[in-house]
């Protein structure tokens, strides 16, 4: 059950929230969020696949790109913000019939923790576990974890631990969606001389010669190996967004351009040029195995610089 009644909202400002600094709330389509507002930066977290909607530090714009037509419902994937992608990324292989991305993204995750840190962030916690239902969909006996730190920079920390008795493969991304003014006047730094796999050229394997990369028509590359920091330049917004990462071998870059925007429902017609998909992540080549036992982090901080 997705859209908690008003007593649930109660005892979870209870339990967790924090005075004045965090507070859980209905959202768009009465899914349950917390709300998080300091003197550093607001930030919106829907427990709905543990994820962030909103990132804002304070004197700055937005940072998080949301479609004005995403569903906000249990089921549904939220478009925009950063969803998790867990434990595959992209279609299934050999299975069309299961949900792109992972499921994950689909489920509302617990709260396990709310706090005010010492330098004025505030930092939430929500997991996961396996369950019989997610056995049914995906064999691993996984327990994932996201730390959403949220301060001057928005720091998102994946944990994934196996606990079963076999080797867990698994895939990941955090499908980071940025508010660009104009994507066509937009760069992206941080990927020069990498390998990447082209996916709309019949995933032709190539190399980043140009660099910053510009975007002037549909762009879904998959680049390999790269442990590199990168950034979205953005002359219209006069500012730069920055992503640093650890744990994360794949960076993936997408726009769906003009034709591909028409074709999502859940994506308005018009809206392509506001957006650009910087993803932090471990796929295709670059999956993970966790031995049982084994554990793996992967953490992204994103932040907002002058050009
Ligand atoms: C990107 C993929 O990460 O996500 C694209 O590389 C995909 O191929 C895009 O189209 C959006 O995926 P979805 O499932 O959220 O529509």
């Amino acid at each position: 059950m997705t859209i908690h009644p008003i007593s649930v909202i109660e005892k979870l400002n209870g339990a967790f929230g924090i005075a004045g600094l965090a507070k859980f709330e209905a959202g768009q389509g009465g899914l349950t969020r917390v709300a998080i507002a300091t003197p550093l930066a607001e930030a919106h977290i829907y427990l709905h696949g543990a994820h962030v909607t909103h990132f804002q530090p304070r004197g700055e714009k937005p940072v998080l790109w949301v479609s004005g037509s995403s569903a906000f419902e249990d089921g549904k994937p939220i478009r925009g913000g950063v969803p998790i992608c867990f434990p595959w990324f992209g279609g299934r292989a050999g299975d069309a019939a299961s949900p792109a991305h992972g499921f994950v993204r689909l489920r509302d995750w617990k709260v396990r923790s709310l706090r005010a840190l010492p330098g004025g962030e505030v930092e939430l916690v929500l997991a996961l576990d396996w369950s019989p239902r997610t056995k049914e969909m995906w064999p691993g006996a996984f327990e994932i974890s996201h730390t959403v730190t949220v301060g001057r920079q928005l720091t998102m920390s994946l944990h994934v631990v196996n606990h079963g008795q076999s080797p867990m493969p698994f895939e990941e991304a955090l499908h980071t969606y940025f508010t660009v003014g104009d994507v066509r006047k937009a760069s992206v730094t941080g990927l020069g001389g990498v390998t990447y796999i082209d996916k709309v050229d019949a995933m032709a394997r190539k190399t980043q010669s140009a660099e910053p990369i510009t975007i002037s028509g549909e762009t879904d590359r998959v680049y390999l190996a790269t442990e590199s920091a990168t950034a979205v330049r953005d002359p219209v917004m006069g500012r730069r967004i920055t992503i640093e990462k650890s744990g994360s071998k794949t960076t993936v870059v997408w726009n769906p351009w003009i034709e591909k925007a028409k074709k999502m429902a859940d994506f308005g017609d018009e809206e392509w040029p506001g957006m650009i998909c910087v993803e932090t992540a471990n796929a295709g080549e670059g999956s993970l195995t966790l031995p049982p036992g084994g554990s793996h982090t992967m953490t992204a901080v994103i932040g907002v610089a002058k050009q």
